[in-house]
């Protein structure tokens, strides 16, 4: 009778529990997560907040060596102007530390910026969203606070994942009192840091309570340091962490709208470049992120759609899901049209022929090479025994095995055969049959392209997944130049 009065009890304080929580002026903080969101967000908070004194942690102890690495080349994100920002925070009141109990601790505001990749096992495999870190961050919380904190969701996660989240605070904890927010970050890799200095908007979602309230506005004082109010968004939580998912969907969607239309453009002799031109000029339409491509890839996009569809069909609005698998579709469409015309082009046989990838991060300006289109034509031409020959001026060479392994497609050995590393831009062309642009690094516009097609084997071949390169004068050279949704001369 005691046990189960006892019980009702407990139920009923966690279903009504209102926090009155203690929420000093932020003065410390602590990220859970070092990664490429993680590292240059918490760099730059330290900068612009000289008083607030901001830790990094993570379990990845070669990481937060390199972060600690005196050399600045050596910090394991490339961002232009990270290493400058890391240069004046690191020390004063900027550290990246392993020893997470002691940092989570001493935090008023905990971040948990862990990875949320795609499940790869069980029940969602391969479309759920695996929260597996997100759940360790929130119980190490858990365990080791001592003392009432502000957590704040920095990863992307399904929607109700905060539900999860102040479960486990709420079950586990030491008795101190939690308040979950959710602060999705929009910083878009490559360029990172003025995303991060001058954001288009930062959305905080909270508690409709007047702790969740306290709460958003402490995190809200936290931005208003050098972004202006007008520019922090507070919602619910349930709109912070959909609306992370829908503006990746989003973006991903006009991408993939683009990229189908330029294999309509390849029939009909339209010209991709003009016809996003002339419809992004229609201010109700804008005219970013109309570029066609190869195909988006990174970390993110195609999980977060996956993520979309998969609540959406969880919630039976099969509609809805069909709808935003469709632009995972067009995507890997658009990668292997681009990798089954270089197999056409070279007469169906690719054994024994060189082609030369110019770049294999997934955009400019990164060295992340995650979900990269890249690494997806490579892997097809490599079904076709073609000789991949890559350079790319930030990717290294294990990230590049690491990546193609990872598919699984045929046995690590083979793969060391098929794909070759260089860190000369001008041997990985030498002797090639066809040059494969994939990523959109400025510095490919100003090679001596006379030299590289001197050093060819004839006919010389230019795919350019980007359509960066200057077509024209390529020609007048004397490649065979094949573009992204133009007809090809
Ligand atoms: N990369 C982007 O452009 C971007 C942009 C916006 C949002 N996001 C989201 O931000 C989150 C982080 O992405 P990322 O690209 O920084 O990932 P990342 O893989 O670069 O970094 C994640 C880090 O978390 C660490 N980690 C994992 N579990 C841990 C644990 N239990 N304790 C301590 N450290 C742990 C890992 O070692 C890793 O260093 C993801 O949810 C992602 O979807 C990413």
């Amino acid at each position: 009778m005691t046990i189960v009065f006892s019980m009702l009890v407990r139920l009923f304080i966690l279903q009504n529990i209102k926090f009155i929580m203690n929420i000093p002026e932020i003065k410390k903080i602590c990220c859970i997560g070092a990664g490429y969101v993680g590292g240059p967000t918490m760099a730059v908070i330290a900068q612009k907040c000289p008083h607030i004194r901001v830790a990094v942690v993570d379990v990845n102890e070669q990481k937060i060596a390199q972060w600690n690495d005196n050399n600045l080349d050596n910090l394991p994100v490339y961002e232009p102007g990270l290493k400058e920002v890391v240069k004046e925070a690191r020390g004063r009141n900027l550290f990246f530390s392993t020893d997470m109990d002691t940092e989570i601790d001493a935090a008023d505001m905990v971040f948990i910026s862990v990875n949320t990749p795609t499940k790869t096992y069980g029940k969602g495999k391969g479309m759920a969203a695996d929260l597996k870190y997100i759940e360790l961050s929130a119980r190490k919380i858990a365990e080791v606070a001592t003392s009432d904190k502000i957590v704040v969701e920095k990863s992307t996660i399904p929607i109700r994942t905060a539900q999860a989240v102040r479960k486990i605070l709420a079950n586990t904890g030491n008795g101190v009192n939690f308040q979950i927010l959710s602060n999705p970050e929009f910083l878009a890799e490559g360029t990172a840091v003025s995303d991060l200095y001058n954001p288009d908007r930062v959305l905080i979602g909270g508690e409709e309570s007047e702790d969740g309230k306290k709460a958003m506005d402490a995190l809200t004082s936290v931005y208003n340091n050098w972004i202006p109010r007008e520019r922090i968004l507070q919602t619910n939580i349930w709109s912070s962490e959909l609306s992370k998912l829908v503006a990746n969907a989003f973006l991903a969607q006009r991408i993939s709208s683009i990229n189908a239309i330029s294999a309509l453009c390849e029939k009909t002799g339209a010209n991709v470049d003009e016809v996003a031109k002339a419809i992004g000029m229609d201010t109700r339409i804008g005219a970013k992120f109309l570029k066609t491509s190869v195909g988006f890839g990174g970390s993110c996009f195609q999980k977060d759609i996956l993520n979309l569809v998969y609540i959406s069909r969880f919630y039976g609005l099969d509609e809805v899901a069909y709808y935003w698998e469709s632009v995972i579709e067009i995507n890997d469409y658009q990668k292997n049209r681009f990798a089954d015309s270089i197999i056409i082009k070279l007469n169906n046989t690719l054994s024994d022929k060189k082609i030369a990838f110019l770049g294999w991060a997934f955009k400019k300006d990164t060295n992340d090479s995650r979900e990269s289109a890249a690494i997806y034509v490579a892997d097809r031409l490599m079904e076709d025994k073609g000789i991949i020959a890559v350079y790319d001026p930030k990717v290294g060479e294990k990230r590049m095995h690491d990546d193609i392994n990872y598919l699984k497609t045929r046995d690590e050995e083979e793969n060391d055969k098929l794909l070759q590393y260089y860190s000369d831009p001008y041997e990985a062309m030498k002797d090639a049959y066809a040059i494969a642009v994939l990523t959109e690094w400025d510095e490919f516009l100003d090679y001596d392209w006379q030299k590289v097609y001197d050093n060819m084997i004839k006919p010389a071949y230019v795919f350019d997944g980007r359509n960066l390169l200057n077509h024209e004068k390529l020609r007048e050279i004397g490649f065979n130049v094949q573009g992204i949704g133009k007809v090809n001369k």
